[in-house]
């Protein structure tokens, strides 16, 4: 397991007094991730900072998982702080002011009535999540006793983390545990890719791979199909394979859905290794300038389709 070698010390200056906040890891924050974090385990965790409650709102929901997760640091005896709103935005910058941009659209009565909706709750100091290689699973997957078919997601190069969160948690929504980046040219596995994930982050399998042309053809001889996503074209295609509506892809294999870099798409020497393509085709002719979607967006439509066909499969 990994360890910050150096703990990390900065002088905060509040109002009245200087109060120096340390921490050793990494600070993840929003209720999702640091609930799933802490009932995970994955993580070293450091210590829990909870936001002292300004107003009585102890009844409303948000506070029940604060609770909740208050608790079970508790039990794991992990040392708990609670802190106002200026140390939560000095541990999460970034989270805090996301959130104080949206009160701006209220007025001053209804900002007081409902801060405490907006303002971050909780951040926990923790470890990075060890780091998984590809080749650790081939043992589990035997052990594996599944009616379904197995369905894994390489993610090629997706670089913006919001994207890589988003798809994390549509991954984890339609089932699926094992997920595959490059490793050194992905996207790194923030609190950012956390919150985003919604914490799905916290509970996914996520292997790293050195070389996914290897991976493919390992996976090929033992009988994996590789379905790439290739941008929907009109006209004129870049890959001489044709390219599927992803409603039309049949499931009989195991399979492996490649999802592309946002801009480049999948390079050359992998899509020879790719069985079938698939895209989403559009509903009505594309309008010039609209004719794309958003990985994340693709990704979920496609995966919500091949996740329902592996489940019509196995009954
Ligand atoms: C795609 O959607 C995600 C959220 O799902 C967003 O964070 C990202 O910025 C979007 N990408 C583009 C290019 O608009």
């Amino acid at each position: 397991m990994y360890i910050e070698n150096e703990t990390r010390t900065k002088k905060f200056k509040m109002k009245q007094k200087s109060l120096p906040i340390l921490y050793k890891g990494e600070i993840l924050y929003g209720i999702h991730p640091v609930y799933l974090a802490l009932l995970e385990k994955k993580r070293q965790l450091f210590q829990l900072f909870i936001k002292v409650q300004e107003e009585n709102c102890l009844k409303t929901e948000k506070n029940e998982r604060l609770s909740k997760i208050d608790n079970i640091a508790k039990t794991l005896e992990i040392p708990v702080h609670y802190v106002d709103s200026k140390v939560m935005n000095y541990l999460a910058p970034g989270a805090v002011h996301q959130k104080q941009y949206k009160l701006k659209k209220f007025s001053a009565r209804h900002r007081k009535k409902f801060s405490f909706h907006f303002i971050l709750g909780v951040c926990l100091d923790a470890g990075a999540l060890p780091k998984l290689e590809w080749q650790d699973i081939e043992y589990k997957i035997n052990e594996e006793a599944s009616s379904d078919l197995p369905l894994w997601l390489v993610l090629n190069e997706i670089v913006d983390p919001m994207n890589v969160g988003a798809i994390i948690r549509s991954a984890k929504y339609f089932g699926i545990n094992n997920l595959f980046m490059m490793k050194g040219s992905s996207c790194k596995l923030s609190p950012t890719v956390s919150k985003a994930s919604s914490g799905a982050l916290e509970v996914i399998n996520i292997y790293q791979i050195e070389k996914l042309d290897h991976f493919l053809q390992v996976k090929k001889t033992q009988g994996w199909n590789i379905v790439s996503t290739g941008a929907y074209c009109e006209n004129e295609c870049k890959t001489s394979k044709e390219i599927k509506d992803v409603s039309d892809l049949r499931i009989s294999k195991p399979t492996i859905l490649i999802l592309g870099n946002e801009g480049k798409g999948i390079p050359f020497e992998i899509q020879r290794l790719c069985d079938i393509f698939v895209s989403i085709y559009p509903t009505q002719n594309l309008h010039p300038g609209i004719d794309s979607l958003n990985v994340s967006v693709a990704a979920g439509v496609i995966l919500y389709s091949i996740s329902s066909k592996i489940k019509s499969h196995s009954i």
